[in-house]
């Protein structure tokens, strides 16, 4: 057999180990398809001495990761520590030091992404992260290796898990939000502090990777536009799905005719047969618009130990296969270092879906028809109810289903609403567009 490709692991936490634990449950049939040993040489952690999921042979162990990075005995790092530093030094050292890099850290890369991939090419080293994004789904070899034949016009996707856990529990076992937030913590699949899911700073950073990648633009976190999910009820969810429709946790990056790209991550009305709107519980789903395929749906499990695995592997996989030595011709996706503007909020809906609270005034309704028609939207439907809240009692809602309109005129109708007399103090009108 050819000469081993040698691993310097760094974290050795939920993913270090279920990469482990993957790469023995399967190293024949793994090294065969490779044709070279794939061997662990070292791994770095802050805690060597807590018991692991997984043995290994304990001389292989550090507490001291730069010392793995710069070991001469190792081919390709992979970076399992998460966030952004030390994350940062340890993977821009293996690159510089002319190893490959194998990274499942989409908060790097959604901050130093460009540079670092610039980096890697300088090097002439890959810097590869299947499971940055989706998980076990395999987005980024299908972008660069199954449709680089085609022009990318739009991605859509449910990229938490977490998020598109809650709100599925919120509806098929009648909870409120708090109530599937704290089922999501005591199953693991949300963090003692949610704060990155509900938020939805995780999906951000996800849909910020795969624009960079599919468009060719720098796209950072922080130009993603972002609404958590936190101001969902369960009778928004049910109100929805009176409607036809699904509430789902979308992130969307989309080229326009004029080559201006949006991207954001927001709850949205999803109609009943998109097919996103079938993605449930933990899975994340994608759907890939591109010319001169048409579209394109992948759906499956989004996190985990061993989705993630799967993922790190296929990367470690490709590496392998590299033959040492030889040139490495740059990727076919390129991300060029340099941010231009993007478009905001968000590619536009087919129309909106607006709850309003009230205290039941008679005015309200009339009020809520004029500001939207004084700023040039066109209604569809309004309609009033009593809704029971989650621990409030019953409580006057306004639904409104917009015609296809500017978000900054909803915005600016939303805005005057918010300051009506007959608007309870602490509630804002909840705008969500719709994908029909
Ligand atoms: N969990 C998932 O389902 C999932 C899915 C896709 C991608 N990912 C990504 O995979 C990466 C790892 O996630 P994870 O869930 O495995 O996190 P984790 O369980 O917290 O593991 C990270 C490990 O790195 C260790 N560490 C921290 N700083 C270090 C340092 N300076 N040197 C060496 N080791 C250090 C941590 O030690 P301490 O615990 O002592 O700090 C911990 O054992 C993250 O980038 C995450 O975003 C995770």
């Amino acid at each position: 057999m050819a000469e081993p490709l040698r691993i310097g692991l760094l974290g050795f936490g939920n993913i270090g180990t279920g990469l482990i634990e993957s790469l023995e449950a399967n190293r024949a049939l793994l090294e065969a398809r490779c044709g070279r040993p794939l061997a662990v040489r070292r791994i770095a952690d802050i805690d060597i001495e807590t018991p692991r999921p997984v043995e290994v042979d304990r001389s292989i162990l550090t507490t001291d990761a730069r010392s793995v990075v710069r070991d001469p005995q190792i081919d390709v790092i992979v970076e399992l520590i998460g966030g952004i530093e030390p994350a940062r030094g340890f993977v821009e050292l293996a690159l510089r030091e002319g190893k490959h890099v194998v990274t499942a850290n989409k908060a790097l890369l959604a901050a130093h992404g460009p540079e670092l991939l610039a980096l890697a090419r300088d090097r002439h080293v890959r810097l590869f992260f299947e499971a940055a994004v989706g998980g076990g789904i395999p987005v980024i070899r299908t972008l660069e290796d199954c449709l680089n034949g085609n022009r990318i016009e739009r991605i859509e996707a449910i990229l938490n898990g977490t998020c598109n856990y809650i709100l599925t529990q919120m509806l098929e076992e009648d909870m409120s939000f708090e109530a599937a937030l704290a089922d999501a913590q005591r199953l693991g699949y949300a963090e003692p502090d949610p704060t990155a899911d509900i938020e939805s700073i995780d999906a951000a950073n996800k849909i910020a990777v795969l624009a960079s990648l599919a468009f060719g633009f720098d796209v950072r976190y922080e130009d993603v536009w972002r609404v958590g999910i936190t101001q969902l009820t369960l009778q928004d969810l049910r109100s929805a799905i009176t409607e036809g429709y699904v509430v789902k946790q979308r992130a969307v990056a989309e080229l326009d005719a004029e080559g201006r790209l949006w991207v954001c991550v927001r709850p949205a009305l999803l109609w009943r047969f998109h097919p996103l709107a079938s993605v449930s519980g933990v899975l994340n789903g994608l759907m890939i618009r591109a010319t001169p395929l048409g579209a394109l749906f992948l759906s499956g499990p989004g996190a985990g130990r061993a989705a993630t695995s799967s993922a790190v592997l296929s990367d470690l996989l490709a590496i392998a296969r590299l033959r040492p030595g030889a040139p490495l011709e740059p990727p076919f996706l390129d991300v060029p270092v340099g941010r231009k503007p993007l478009l905001s909020p968000g590619p536009e809906a087919d129309g909106y879906w607006l709850r309003i609270l009230t205290d039941g005034n008679t005015e309200a309704v009339a009020d809520i028809a004029d500001a939207l028609v004084s700023n040039r939207v066109a209604i569809e439907r309004i309609t009033e109810s009593l809704w029971e809240q989650d621990h409030s009692g019953a409580t006057h809602v306004v639904e409104v289903f917009t015609a296809q309109a500017a978000e900054e005129d909803i915005r600016r109708a939303a805005h005057i609403l918010d300051d009506a007399d007959w608007s309870p103090p602490e509630s804002t009108p909840l705008v969500l567009p719709r994908v029909d």
